[in-house]
């Protein structure tokens, strides 16, 4: 029987984690998994910080190293998840075309406005039959529309791709403090002959008898991508099913891939929830520390958390239709959970509180505070208004709306309870 190669897409703050986690695991189900796993780490030349137990022994002159080098022989991520070691088995590599090869798992875990690139350098590199699973929080804005990063990365790999999203700041999970998180997969049903099954043949997605007969294959095909999606912006992926010699690639799998003592994994199937509500509370989090900024206290925080909670599930269903489950952002970590830690401790929740208090942009702190690390609730508020704006609805979005008018100057935090109280009555 073969084995599952895992690689993960990107080192970053919860890259670095992300690893660590599933690195921890194909060590211990060497059954599922081949032990080593690849990382793909944009290359770059690092400065040993003063501060890094590590000075002495990398770097005493001061000069730049390379950090898939560190990573590989001091097993940490000196820049951006220090003092943590990474098990042995973690592999730093420079190239993601190589990183990737020969995967039949690969975890997209990068900063959102990078994953576009890093797709069309590894497109016609990756097993056909690969399957990924996404832990990027944000979504793809275009002029036609808005899509799931986990879709978007299906259509253009050719695979599916699930989502991994939670109450999950990385500093802390590198620790080992106990958290929670939501995965969610749900692939449609592959066909090896391409006759659909008696289920297939006689019932829609939604569970309402269609026809009966024998499809052809393209019904069949057909049949699939309503399973994926409901709103009528169907993906145009055509399952290559996992050879039989490999583990079934399913929620047993994933959750021995990702579940660890202080990592506890929930499987559901509803990806655009999941997807959906760790791009939006970004939005929510920079509200918060906006709020916050101005010294207005919890309640104000509670408020705005309160509206931001509202609004996400009020775009999911409207945008995402009956894929997506309210229950996603009420019950699960990938919800309000997230929702919570990201208003209490995120970076995007500390660096607008900071912009507010400093007197400058969320950007300037961003640059002058993260050390390289990313903030996504900037552009994704950005994105998410350029949608509501191009379909006349930002009325009907007053907190996401406000915060992009912040971001971009043209409403002051004072304005916040006014901007949100106009349309208080719609909800
Ligand atoms: P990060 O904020 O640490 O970003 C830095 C990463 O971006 C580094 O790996 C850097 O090499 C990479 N990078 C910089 N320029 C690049 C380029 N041109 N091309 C490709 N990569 C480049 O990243 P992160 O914290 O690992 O976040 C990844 C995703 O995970 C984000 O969507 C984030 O919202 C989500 N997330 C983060 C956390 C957290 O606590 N950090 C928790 C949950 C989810
Ligand atoms: P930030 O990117 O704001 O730090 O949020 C981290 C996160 O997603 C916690 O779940």
């Amino acid at each position: 029987p073969k084995k599952h190669k895992v690689t993960v897409v990107g080192s970053g703050n919860w890259g670095s984690t992300i690893a660590k986690i599933v690195a921890e695991n194909t060590a211990a189900h060497p059954d599922l998994f081949e032990r080593n796993v690849q990382m793909w780490v944009f290359e770059e030349n690092v400065v040993i910080p003063q501060d890094s137990h590590l000075k002495a022994a990398i770097d005493a002159d001061g000069k730049p190293q390379k950090l898939t080098e560190i990573i590989n022989t001091y097993h940490e991520n000196v820049k951006y998840l220090p003092n943590i070691r990474l098990p042995d088995n973690v592999v730093a590599n420079p190239s993601v075309v190589d990183a990737v090869r020969d995967s039949t798992i690969l975890v997209f875990n990068l900063p959102h406005q990078f994953i576009s690139n890093v797709c069309k350098q590894i497109n016609g590199h990756i097993l056909p039959y690969a399957r990924g699973v996404s832990c990027i929080k944000g979504v793809n804005v275009s002029e036609d529309g808005i899509s799931l990063f986990s879709e978007w990365i299906g259509d253009a790999l050719g695979i599916y791709c699930g989502s991994l999203s939670g109450a999950n700041l990385a500093s802390e999970i590198a620790q080992e403090k106990w958290s929670e998180t939501t995965i969610a997969y749900d692939p449609p049903p592959v066909d090896h002959s391409m006759n659909p099954t008696p289920r297939e043949r006689s019932r829609s997605p939604t569970g309402q008898a269609t026809r009966s007969g024998e499809l052809t294959p393209s019904d069949a095909l057909a049949q699939d991508i309503r399973h994926r999606d409901a709103r009528g912006q169907a993906s145009k992926i055509k399952l290559t099913p996992l050879p039989a010699a490999y583990p079934p690639l399913d929620h047993n799998t994933l959750s021995a891939l990702f579940h660890r003592p202080y990592f506890h994994v929930s499987m559901v199937t509803d990806v655009a929830g999941v997807s959906l509500s760790g791009a939006l509370k970004n939005i929510v989090a920079l509200a918060a520390g906006f709020v916050d900024g101005r010294g207005w206290g919890d309640n104000a925080k509670a408020a705005v958390m309160r509206l931001g909670l509202m609004e996400m599930v009020q775009f999911g269903k409207e945008f995402f239709g009956e894929t997506v489950h309210t229950a996603t952002f009420t019950e699960e970590s990938a919800g309000v959970a997230d929702l919570i830690t990201s208003c209490s401790g995120g970076r995007n929740f500390r660096c607008a509180k900071l912009a507010v208090e400093r007197g400058v942009s969320v950007e300037e702190v961003e640059q002058s505070e993260l050390n390289g690390q990313k903030l996504q609730g900037t552009s994704t508020a950005n994105e998410v208004n350029s949608f509501l704006k191009a379909r006349g609805l930002e009325s009907k979005y007053p907190l996401f709306t406000a915060v992009d008018g912040i971001l971009a100057g043209r409403h002051k935090v004072d304005d916040i309870p006014s901007l949100v109280a106009r349309a208080a009555h719609d909800y």
